[in-house]
C-alpha cells in the first residue's frame, strides 16, 4: 500500500517558531514529508536507519562540489574516512584534553568576571566552538578571529540561498586554507594538525588544495554549529533541571551519557542529505530515481515508536539507538571531540558555578532551519 506524504512550508511562521514540534506532528502524520525547499524529509526513526544503511540507493553525491568525505560514495569514501578517522582516534583526544581544558576553564572565567549574565549562543558558545576548534587545527588567535568572521558570513549565504553569495565565501575559505598551507610549507609535518593533514595520503597521493579546503570546512563547520548549538541546548536544560545540575555537579562520571540524552531530546543538527539512484519505496511513499532526501535527526530522534515518552529524559535508555551522531558509514567521525569538548566545558561550568538561570526578564529565541538550538538564549550563570 502507498501513502501521500503531507506536503508542509519551512518558512510557515509556525515551523520557523518551534522547528521541534514542527517534525513531531508532522511525523506522527506519516514517515516521510514533502516540501519545495527541503524535498523528501524522512521523519521516523525506522525509515532514516533504512536511508541509512541503504548506500546503493540513497547516495550521498548530493551536490555539484563534492565535499569531502560527506559527499562521497564508497569506494572514494572509505578511502577518505580510512584517512582522516585518525585524526580523531582516543589518543588524539587525550592528549587534546588539557588544552580542551585550559579553554574551557578560560571561557568560563571571563564570563563570570563579567558578571556571570550573558547572552549564551553569541557571547559564549560560538566564541568557544571557534577557540577550541582553531586550537585543534593549531590555528594562531588572529586566525580565529577571521574564522568566526568568515563563519557568520557563510551561515548568512546558506540562509539568503543565494548562489553568487555560497560561491564567495566558499572562494575566501579557500584563500584562508591557502595562508594556513603557505605559513607552514617549511614546518615540520607533525608541527600541527593542519601540517599532518598536509601531508596525509589518501589512495597513495597527498590531498590537493580543494580537498584540503573542504576536510577543513567541514571540521570547522562541522564543529562550531553543531557544538554551539549543543552548548545553549544543555545550559538550557539544566538551568530547567536544578536537581540534575546538583546531581552532575556531585557526580560528573554521569555527564557524557546524560549529554547525549539531553541532546537526543532537543538535537543540535537538523538534517543532512541524500539522493536516490534508483527509484525505491519508503515508509510506503514511491521515490523516483534522482530524488531529493533529508535525513531529519531531529524528529527520527524523537520518534516514540523506538523512545517510548520521548522528551522524558532517561540516563538509561540505548545509546545505540541515538542518532545524535548519525549511523552507518558515514556516522561522525568528529563524534570523539565533540563529546571531548562538551563533557570538559560542562564539567568547568559545573564546577566553577553553584547555579545556572535563565534570564527570566528575556526568554530565549529559537533557532530557524538550517539552524538548531537557540538563536538567543541569556542567562545567568554564578
Ligand atoms: C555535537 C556535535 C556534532 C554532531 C551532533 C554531529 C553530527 C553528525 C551527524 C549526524 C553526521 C552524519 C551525517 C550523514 O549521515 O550525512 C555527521 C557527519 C560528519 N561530521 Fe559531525 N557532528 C558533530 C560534531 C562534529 C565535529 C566536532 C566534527 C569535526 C571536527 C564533525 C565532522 C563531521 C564530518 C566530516 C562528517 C561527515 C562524515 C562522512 O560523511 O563520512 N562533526 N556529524
Amino acid at each position: 500500500m502507498t501513502t501521500t506524504p503531507p506536503q508542509w512550508n519551512p518558512d510557515a511562521p509556525e515551523v520557523q517558531a518551534d522547528q521541534r514540534a514542527a517534525y513531531d506532528s508532522l511525523r506522527e502524520r506519516c514517515p516521510l514529508a514533502h516540501s519545495a525547499s527541503q524535498h523528501w524529509s524522512v521523519l521516523r526513526h525506522g525509515e532514516v536507519m533504512q536511508v541509512l544503511h541503504d548506500h546503493a540507493t540513497y547516495s550521498s553525491a548530493v551536490s555539484n562540489h563534492p565535499a569531502v568525505p560527506n559527499g562521497y560514495d564508497q569506494p572514494q569514501h572509505t578511502q577518505y574516512r580510512r584517512a582522516l578517522d585518525p585524526f580523531f582516534a582516543p589518543e588524539r583526544m587525550a592528549h587534546f584534553e588539557p588544552v580542551c581544558r585550559a579553554l574551557s576553564a578560560a571561557t568560563v572565567q571571563e564570563a563570570l568576571a563579567l558578571g556571570g549574565a550573558l547572552e549564551i549562543t553569541q557571547e559564549f558558545a560560538l566564541p568557544f566552538a571557534v577557540r577550541v576548534q582553531s586550537a585543534f587545527l593549531g590555528w594562531p588567535t588572529l586566525l580565529q578571529d577571521e574564522l568566526l568572521g568568515w563563519l557568520r558570513r557563510s551561515q548568512a549565504a546558506t540562509r539568503s540561498g543565494d548562489r553568487t553569495q555560497t560561491a564567495a565565501v566558499a572562494r575566501e575559505f579557500e584563500n584562508l586554507v591557502e595562508r594556513v598551507r603557505e605559513a607552514r610549507r617549511d614546518a615540520p609535518p607533525t608541527q600541527d594538525i593542519s601540517c599532518e593533514l598536509m601531508h596525509t595520503h589518501v589512495d597513495g597521493r597527498l590531498l590537493d588544495l580543494r580537498e584540503l579546503a573542504s576536510v577543513l570546512r567541514n571540521w570547522t563547520v562541522g564543529e562550531v554549529g553543531t557544538i554551539a548549538a549543543s552548548i545553549g541546548i544543555l545550559l538550557y536544560w539544566l538551568a530547567n533541571h536544578p536537581d540534575w545540575q546538583q546531581r552532575l555537579r556531585e557526580d560528573p562520571a554521569l555527564l557524557p551519557t546524560a549529554i547525549d540524552e539531553v541532546l537526543r531530546i532537543d538535537g543540535p543538527l537538523v538534517a543532512n542529505r541524500r539522493i536516490t539512484t534508483r527509484a525505491a519505496e519508503l515508509g510506503g511513499c514511491p521515490l523516483a530515481a534522482g530524488s531529493r532526501v533529508s535525513i531529519n535527526w531531529i524528529a527520527a530522534n524523537r520518534d516514540p515508536r523506538v523512545f517510548g515518552d520521548p522528551d522524558a529524559f532517561h540516563i538509561d535508555r540505548d545509546p545505540a539507538l541515538n542518532l545524535l551522531y548519525g549511523a552507518g558509514i558515514h556516522v561522525c567521525p568528529g563524534a570523539p571531540l565533540a563529546r571531548l569538548e562538551l563533557r570538559v566545558l560542562m564539567e568547568e561550568i559545573l564546577a566553577r558555578t553553584t547555579r545556572i538561570s535563565l534570564d527570566a526578564g528575556r526568554p530565549p529565541t529559537r533557532a530557524v532551519y538550517p539552524d538548531a538550538g537557540y538563536a538567543t538564549l541569556r542567562m545567568r550563570l554564578r
